[in-house]
């Protein structure tokens, strides 16, 4: 059996099995290629975060699926994403990072766009009669939801925030505009396949074993559980060992919930956020290989230094390099041919959401049903730890 064709069993929902997927399918370029074609080209991408981008002319460039695309505030105050190209002969214009630029001259023969992406500039055209209106950069859908700017290749693709909306009652509560925005993201280029980096965001599962000193103390796996799910986005959480302190500046909305737990999301196929009463922090990651992957980070955070999202965050480095070591190390074993992904367990739910997604857009499946449990603010007995 193939690859594919096993990826394909193991991501359908009627011949549910709850196992893990192959492991070629983490390591596979052909697998690869297709899920660049059918997920990346089509479904809705995080790329950054709408306030790190505050001021005209601000942008982001990148490159998505093998696509060059900017991200860019017009001279009108409105985000934008266009490919990264030149309509003269194809030059990527704005170096790949951020920076703020109020127009862009093309290093080869200096065409010039403007921020809202007009040709603005030929010179040396000779008697070529140039159309300006028809050489703009190509734009690219962008939707922006909590602060995350998601891109779109595909113009027939379904909008993004009517599929997002259940996840309002979980996240707006938080009220996160009051806090700051997180510097601009520092990418990080990990040995690890895309999949691999998503699910261990989503993991609670590892948490126990995995990092015992720097974030099991703060959420721990024995206090992890399932709340709602479906392909198109999954909520989990753990009850903090210690809920954050009531404040003087607490918005209304924020209940004994809020403070109590930490909270993970998943927006398939590229963004995972994790959320308490003091701050949320997005991960975007950006397949570049079968086995390397980009990884951007994003977010805003309280100034409050008594909760446990300040002790978090003094262990992040330590928790995001705990994680690197970890998934470089599972993508070690994703080539082996003897042996196949086992059983999941029940806190591994939400990465099975995950398949039944990468299954509806590779390989057409019926969508997985929706799934909800009551939310329950005590911990629970779960599969693991005591
Ligand atoms: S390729 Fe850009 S001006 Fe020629
Ligand atoms: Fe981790």
């Amino acid at each position: 059996m193939s690859v594919l064709s096993d990826y394909e069993r193991e991501t359908d929902p009627l011949s549910d099995q709850s196992r893990a997927l192959p492991l070629g399918a983490y390591s596979d370029s052909d697998v690869f290629d297709l899920e660049m074609e059918r997920v990346f080209r089509r479904d809705w991408i995080g790329v950054c975060g709408a306030d790190e981008l505050p001021d005209s002319g601000d942008y982001r460039a990148l490159s998505v699926a093998g696509e060059p695309v900017v991200v860019i505030r017009g001279d009108d105050g409105v985000l934008r994403c266009f490919s990264n190209v030149c309509r003269h002969r194809g030059t990527v214009l704005y170096g790949v990072g951020y920076g703020n630029a109020s127009s862009v001259q093309c290093p080869y023969h200096a065409w010039s766009y403007d921020s809202v992406g007009r040709l603005t500039g030929i010179p040396h055209a000779g008697s070529a009669v140039i159309d300006k209106a028809s050489h703009g950069l190509v734009a690219i859908r962008l939707e922006t939801w909590k602060d995350i700017v998601f891109i779109n290749f595909d113009a027939d693709a379904e909008a993004l925030a009517p599929r997002l909306a259940g996840l309002d009652r979980y996240v707006d509560p938080f009220q996160y505009d009051r806090f700051e925005c997180a510097p601009p993201t520092k990418e990080k280029s990990w040995n690890a396949n895309w999949k691999l980096i998503l699910e261990n965001g989503m993991d609670w599962y590892h948490l126990f074993q995995s990092h015992p000193q720097s974030l099991d103390p703060i959420a721990p796996t024995r206090n992890a559980f399932n709340i709602e799910g479906s392909p198109d986005w999954t909520v989990t959480a753990s009850r903090q060992t210690h809920a954050t302190p009531k404040r003087g500046d607490d918005p209304p909305s924020l209940g004994d919930f809020e403070r109590a737990h930490y909270l993970v999301f998943s927006i398939p196929p590229n963004i995972v956020f994790f959320a308490n009463a003091d701050g949320w922090a997005w991960l975007a990651v950006l397949p570049q290989s079968a086995d390397r992957t980009i990884l951007c980070e994003g977010g805003r955070f309280s100034r409050h230094q008594d909760g446990p999202a300040a002790a978090e965050m003094k262990n992040n480095d330590l928790i995001v390099e705990e994680d690197r070591v970890l998934c470089e190390r599972i993508q070690g074993g994703m080539s082996a041919r003897v042996g196949s992904g086992g059983q999941l367990v029940e806190l591994d739910r939400p990465i099975k959401d995950f398949h039944h997604y990468l299954g509806w857009r590779l390989f057409d499946h019926e969508r997985a049903e929706a799934w909800r449990t009551s939310v329950d603010p005590e911990p629970r007995s779960t599969a693991v730890g005591k």
